[in-house]
C-alpha cells in the first residue's frame, strides 16, 4: 500500500526522502513523488513519476537536484484514479501552495469535490487526495494548522497525511486517522513515516500517532494535538532492532531470506515462553475464572493470518473443548457475530494495520468481547487497540508473501491453545508436557527441512510450468493446504485452489484430468489412510500427485504418489508449522523459475490499509 516519508532538518531533504521511500517499496506501489520547499522562489517544488521509484530518482539525480531541507515523499498504490504522473502524490491545491501526501481513502471525496467545484475550484487529478489539498487551501487564512483542523471536520474516511504549505517553510503538518503514521525524533530534525523502516537509518526514537491526532514538525521538535487542538504529550519509544534486519543481507530475495530466518524467529518467539517444561506467558494472563466462563472463541484475521486461525481452530477446540469460529476480517462485521463479555476474540495480524481486521476488532470490542491480539509489528494500531497482545517477535518482514510471520503466529497460537487447555484441565498432563517439549524441538526440525531445500528446488523444476494446481488435505492438512495454495498463487500467478479432500467428489473432481498437478497433504497421522484414498481417487483420473508427509510415512506414500516431500516426525500440534516450509520453498522456487517479481507480486501490498 501507499508509503509516506517526511523530513524537516538541516540536511538536503530530497535524498533522505527518496532513500526512505526505497525502504517502503516492499509495501507495493505504482508511482512515487516528492514535494520540497524551494527556498529561492518561496514555492513548493513537486516531482512525480509513474512506475518504479528509480524513475523518479533518476529524474532528480537521486535528489541532488532539489536544494531544500524540508519535504514529503510518497509511494502510491492506486485506488481513486489509475496509476499516472498526475494521480501520483503529492497532490497540490489550485495555487500550488499546499501539497499533501495521503495514505487511506477519503470516503466523502465526491461530495467534497462537488462542493469545491461549485466554489470554482478546478481539479486536475482523479484522486480523492486532491480534495484534501484543495479543501485545506479553501480554509487557509494564514494559519495552516487551523485550516487543516477545519478541513478535517469535513473529511470522512481513513487517512495519514503529510502536509506542506509554501507559506510555512519551517513546518510540516501531519495527521492520522485509521491509517498508521509514525513520528521520528532526530537531532535538529524531525520525521514522519508510515513505517519505521523508512526512517530507522536516521533515528531510533519514534512516537506513534493516535487516531485523530495532528502533529506540527519543526527542526526543533514535534508538537502533537488532539482532535480538539489541545496539545498532547507524546513519549518517544526506542526501536531495538537493527536496519540490517530489514535488508537482504546477500540473499537474492527478502522472501528467501525470511524463509531461512524462520528457525531463529521461532526461537525468539518460543524460548522465553517455555521454561522448565512449562508454558509461561509473562506478557498476558487470563484468569481461571475467565477461561471457565468463556463461552466461545472467535479468531479474526485476513489472508495468511486467517489460515493460521484455520489451523488454530482445530487445536483450540481439541485442547480446550470450547467452540471456536474463524472469521475473515472483511466479513466479521456483516455476520452479526455472537459476541459478549464471555467471548474471547483472538485477532491475528502480522502488520497490525490491516484495515478489515482492525474494523472487526472494533466491532468485537463494541459487542463486549475481550480482545487478545497476536501481532508482529510492535506498537501497531491493532496491538494498541487490543486488551492484551502477544508479540510474535519475528523481526521485520519485508516480502509481500508472509513466511516467518505465518510460522511464528501459528506457533504462538498453538502454544496458547496448549496453555489454555492446561489451565482448563482439558488436556492431560502427559500430553501437555510432551507438547511443551516439542515446541523447543521445532526450530531444529525446521533447520532440517531447510537444509534439504535442493530437493524441493528440483521438484519445482519438474512442475513450474503447470497452469493450475490443486492442494488437497483433511483437517489440519486442509488448513495447511490453504496457505500452501495462497503462497503459490500470490507469487507465481499460477491458478491454484485448496480443497478439503472429502469435498472433491462433490464437484471439484471434474476439473482433474490427465496431467493436472495435485499437491496432496498427508501429514496428519490420524487421517493418513483417508489421505491415501483421496490420492488414489485423483490418480485414477490422471492427476500427477506431489505429496507431503512425515518421514515415518514416506515409503508408504511413495508407493502411490509421483513425488514426495517430507518433514521430520514431531508432535501433531506442530506439524502444520513444519509442513508449511516445503510449501513456501516450492512456491518460491516455482516463482523463481517463472521469472516473477517474488518480493513485490503484481497488484499486492504488504499491509492492506484500505477496505
Ligand atoms: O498484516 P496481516 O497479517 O494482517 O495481513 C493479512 C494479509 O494481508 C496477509 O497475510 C496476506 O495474505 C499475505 N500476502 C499472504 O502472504
Amino acid at each position: 500500500m501507499c508509503g509516506i516519508v517526511g523530513y524537516i532538518g538541516k540536511e538536503q531533504a530530497a535524498p533522505i526522502l527518496l532513500e526512505g521511500l526505497s525502504r517502503l517499496e516492499y509495501r507495493g506501489y505504482d508511482s512515487a513523488g516528492v514535494a520540497v520547499f524551494d527556498g529561492m522562489s518561496g514555492t513548493l517544488a513537486v516531482h512525480k513519476a509513474k512506475g518504479r521509484l528509480q524513475v523518479l530518482s533518476d529524474q532528480l539525480h537521486g535528489g541532488a537536484d532539489l536544494n531544500s531541507t524540508a519535504g514529503v515523499g510518497h509511494t502510491r498504490w492506486a485506488t481513486h484514479g489509475a496509476p499516472s504522473d498526475v494521480n501520483s502524490h503529492p497532490q497540490v491545491s489550485r495555487s500550488g501552495r499546499i501539497a499533501v501526501v495521503h495514505n487511506g481513502i477519503i470516503e466523502n471525496y465526491a461530495e467534497l469535490k462537488t462542493f469545491l467545484l461549485a466554489q470554482g475550484v478546478p481539479f486536475t487529478s482523479e484522486t480523492d487526495t486532491e480534495v484534501v489539498a484543495q479543501l485545506i487551501e479553501y480554509f487557509y487564512e494564514g494559519d495552516l494548522l487551523a485550516a487543516v483542523g477545519r478541513a478535517l471536520r469535513r473529511i470522512q474516511g481513513a487517512y495519514a497525511l503529510g502536509i506542506l504549505c509554501a507559506d510555512c517553510p519551517d513546518q510540516i503538518v501531519a495527521v492520522r486517522k485509521d491509517s498508521p503514521l509514525i513520528l521520528g525524533y532526530g537531532e535538529g530534525c524531525s520525521f514522519i513515516a508510515s513505517d519505521v523502516t523508512a526512517i530507522l537509518r536516521h533515528t531510533r526514537r519514534v512516537g506513534y500517532m493516535e487516531d485523530g491526532e495532528l502533529a506540527v514538525l519543526t527542526r526543533e521538535g514535534i508538537q502533537c494535538y488532539d482532535h480538539l487542538m489541545q496539545p498532547v504529550r507524546k513519549d518517544a519509544v526506542t526501536i531495538d532492532w537493527e536496519i540490517d534486519a530489514a535488508e537482504k543481507g546477500g540473499y537474492e530475495h527478502f522472501m528467501f531470506k525470511e524463509i531461512m530466518e524462520q528457525p531463529e524467529a521461532l526461537r525468539r518467539c518460543l524460548s522465553p515462553r517455555i521454561r522448565q517444561g512449562e508454558v509461561v506467558f509473562e506478557d498476558f494472563a487470563l484468569s481461571e475464572e475467565y477461561l471457565a466462563a468463556m463461552n466461545r472463541i472467535y479468531i479474526v484475521a485476513c489472508g495468511s493470518s486467517y489460515h493460521v486461525g484455520m489451523v488454530g481452530k482445530y487445536h483450540l477446540e481439541r485442547l480446550t473443548r470450547k467452540p471456536v469460529e474463524v472469521a475473515l476480517g472483511s466479513e466479521f462485521r456483516y455476520m452479526d457475530p455472537i459476541v459478549d463479555e464471555h467471548t474471547l476474540v483472538i485477532v491475528i495480524s502480522q502488520s497490525g494495520e490491516t484495515l478489515d481486521t482492525m474494523a472487526a476488532l472494533r466491532e468485537a470490542r463494541r459487542l463486549g468481547g475481550h480482545i487478545l491480539s497476536i501481532v508482529n509489528v510492535v506498537g501497531s494500531s491493532i496491538a494498541r487497540e487490543s486488551d492484551q497482545v502477544l508479540y510474535t517477535w519475528a523481526g521485520p518482514e519485508i516480502a509481500v508473501a508472509t513466511t516467518k510471520a505465518y510460522t511464528t503466529q501459528l506457533a504462538l497460537l498453538s502454544l496458547l491453545a496448549l496453555w489454555m487447555g492446561n489451565r482448563l484441565g482439558t488436556v492431560s498432563q502427559e500430553e501437555y508436557r510432551r507438547a511443551a517439549a516439542a515446541f523447543l524441538e521445532l526450530p531444529g526440525k525446521m533447520e532440517e527441512v531447510l537444509s534439504r531445500r535442493d530437493g524441493i528446488q528440483y521438484l519445482a523444476s519438474q512442475y513450474f510450468n503447470h497452469d493450475s494446481i490443486f492442494f488437497i488435505g483433511r483437517n489440519l492438512d486442509y488448513a495447511l493446504g490453504l496457505e500452501g495454495s495462497l503462497k503459490l498463487k500470490e507469487i507465481s500467478y499460477i491458478h491454484s485452489e485448496a480443497y478439503a479432500s472429502g469435498e472433491l467428489k462433490h464437484g471439484t473432481i471434474s476439473l482433474i484430468e490427465e496431467g493436472t498437478l495435485v499437491v496432496a497433504l498427508g501429514t496428519y497421522e490420524a487421517l493418513f489412510a483417508k489421505a491415501m484414498s483421496n490420492i488414489v481417487e485423483v490418480k485414477a483420473r490422471g492427476a500427477s500427485v506431489l505429496a507431503l508427509t512425515t518421514q515415518g510415512r514416506r515409503e508408504e506414500m511413495a508407493q502411490t504418489a509421483d513425488a514426495v516431500m517430507t518433514i521430520p516426525d514431531l508432535h501433531q500440534l506442530l506439524l502444520p508449522c513444519l509442513g508449511v516450509v516445503p510449501l513456501q520453498l516450492f512456491a518460491y522456487y516455482v516463482a523463481l523459475m517463472r521469472g516473477c517479481d517474488i518480493d513485490k507480486p503484481r497488484n499486492l501490498a504488504k499491509s492492506v490499509t484500505v477496505e
